[in-house]
């Protein structure tokens, strides 16, 4: 694959809600980006401008009672939103891995990690269904968990940067050309953050991985992304490189998201 081949692309999404009158409230409206293979994209926003939904859209999904209202969903030139269940389950997890924003409830509380694995790897390699077990060991010690006591513990026993890394594990899976992190680090303390962040980072250059990785905070995660896509209000309000964004950044929320980074992030400051 080149670098200019489109891995995910939304155009002119929307996502509408059903509000008390009995209209339809459009949350995200008219959002369109690309991700390209290999490229790191951040998307970035204040809490409630539609970044979890975008990412969600990026799979083909609106939470219910959401619908699309509007707009094309295309994974590795497919169709999304009209093709197939079975073509759906497979671009999903397949194509885009996605680590959810709540760790907690990505993860069904009855099964161990092992099990929700074993789901993954048969769902996504049948090919490979009976060395499940070699290929679970393999992904989390990628993720530098201790793959003999994680495979047989239960999502409850493990720490709150464990079940990030948990669901990276699970989102690397199905062999993704594309994964979608949705606020990985918000719940962390600093240097688990830094462990996370450092972990993506290795792994999208030793797998050739796109990364769509949300935050609210630019300084977090400037280090580590090419491209900025900035969200208010349910809408892209800018778009650009990291360096062009650092340097002038245009809309008065972006030059704001830039003023704080540089005040709390010292590297950033330095650029
Ligand atoms: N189930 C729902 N019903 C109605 N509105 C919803 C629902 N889910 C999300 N929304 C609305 O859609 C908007 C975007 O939500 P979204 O979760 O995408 O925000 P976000 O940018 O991810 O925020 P955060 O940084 O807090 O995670 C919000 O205003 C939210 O209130
Ligand atoms: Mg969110």
């Amino acid at each position: 694959m080149t670098r200019q081949d489109v891995i995910a692309r939304l155009t002119d999404v929307s996502i509408g809600f059903p509000a008390m009158d009995g209209t339809v409230e459009n949350v995200i409206d008219r959002v369109s980006l690309t991700i390209h293979s290999g490229e790191r994209v951040g998307l970035l926003g204040a809490s409630g401008s539609g970044k979890s939904l975008t990412a969600l859209s990026l799979l083909g999904l609106a939470p219910p009672p959401g619908t699309f209202v509007g707009g094309t969903v295309e994974i590795q030139g497919k169709d999304v939103l009209t093709s197939s269940k079975s073509e759906r389950g497979r671009l999903r997890g397949g194509a885009v891995g996605m680590v959810f924003q709540e760790a907690e409830s990505a993860l069904n509380p009855v099964m161990t990690i092992g099990a929700h694995l074993e789901e993954m790897i048969r769902r996504h390699r049948p090919k490979e269904a009976a060395r499940w077990r070699y290929i679970a060991v393999d992904l989390l010690e990628n993720v530098d968990l201790d793959p003999v006591r994680t495979l047989k513990s239960h999502p409850h026993r493990l720490s709150g940067g464990q079940r990030q890394r948990t669901l990276l594990a699970l989102a690397l899976a199905g062999d993704p050309d594309l994964i979608i992190a949705d606020e990985p680090t918000s719940s962390l303390d600093v240097l688990t953050q830094a462990r996370m962040l450092g972990l993506l980072d290795r792994l999208c250059r030793e797998r050739s991985l796109a990364l769509l990785l949300i935050s609210h905070d630019l300084g977090v995660v400037s280090s580590l992304i090419d491209r900025v896509i900035v969200m208010l209000d349910g809408t892209i309000i800018e778009e650009a490189t990291i360096q062009d964004f650092l340097e002038t950044p245009i809309h008065p929320y972006s030059q704001s998201l830039v003023a704080t980074a540089r005040r709390t992030h010292p590297q950033v400051a330095d650029l």
